[in-house]
């Protein structure tokens, strides 16, 4: 387990606290269809923290071609028709590139710094001249609308139980997932990012902002520096 992150419930747990059963069971939401909209139709994604493939099953479907990476094997192994590939994203190194590079489920809100840079110089090495990053930040009110739940129409619950800060500008995020039959929790490590510290963090791995495609700002598509 990464310190600071720890997963509860039934199943296999990920080093940074996700349980395999839960990502199996969660629903894909306007992911794909953000997605869709934002790159070439048919492009080759390579998926950074693809889980179980709750997104890369319908990227396939859709007529994409996905290369999916996770540090978790028992992740991966629920992930079927794309090519997978075990490794920590932030140690990447393909010697091949992309049409599009995907860094969803605010993984570039990382904890650590360090990882987060190793992160970011991933995303920049594995995209093709002419291509784009494509990266889900945390919406505005993340960190502060605590606690908050949500009842998924499907039957089950979310809730962001609580964001304690953990020092050095992390907070420490308790969530919580609650179906019939099973409860899930993670607790886990999150580090705010404005837009400008966002913008910077770019910057600092030779990227920049090509568009924010949300409203909200979460999904962000960004190409190499000019
Ligand atoms: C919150 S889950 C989301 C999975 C998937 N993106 C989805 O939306 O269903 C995060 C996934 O990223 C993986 N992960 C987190 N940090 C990672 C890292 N530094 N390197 C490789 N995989 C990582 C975890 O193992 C987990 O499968």
């Amino acid at each position: 387990m990464r310190e600071g992150y720890e997963g509860t419930g039934p199943g296999a747990i990920t080093p940074d606290g996700c349980a395999v059963e839960l990502y199996a069971r969660l629903p894909v939401g306007e992911e794909p269809d953000i997605i869709a909209a934002a790159v070439p139709a048919g492009a080759h994604i390579l998926e950074l923290g693809s889980g179980v493939g709750r997104v890369t099953h319908p990227l396939l479907e859709r007529g994409f071609t996905v290369t999916a990476v996770d540090e978790s094997a028992d992740m991966l192994a629920r992930v079927r028709g794309a090519r997978t590939i075990r490794s920590s994203i932030e140690d990447l190194d393909l010697g091949e590139t992309f049409d599009v590079v995907m860094l969803a489920s605010f993984l570039v809100h990382a904890g650590d710094e360090e990882v987060r840079r190793g992160i970011l110089r991933t995303c920049a090495r594995h995209v093709a001249d002419g291509g784009c990053v494509l990266i889900q930040r945390e919406g505005a009110d993340y960190h502060t609308d605590v606690p908050r739940e949500r009842v998924d129409p499907s039957g089950f619950t979310v809730r962001i139980a609580s964001v304690e800060p953990a020092g050095e500008g992390v907070d420490s995020v308790r969530a919580e997932y609650v179906f019939p039959d099973a409860v899930w929790t993670q607790t886990f490590l999150s580090r705010p990012l404005t837009k400008e510290r966002f913008e910077s963090a770019l910057a600092e791995a030779g990227l920049e902002v090509d568009t924010y495609l949300t409203p909200d700002g979460m999904w962000v598509r960004a190409v190499p520096s000019a």
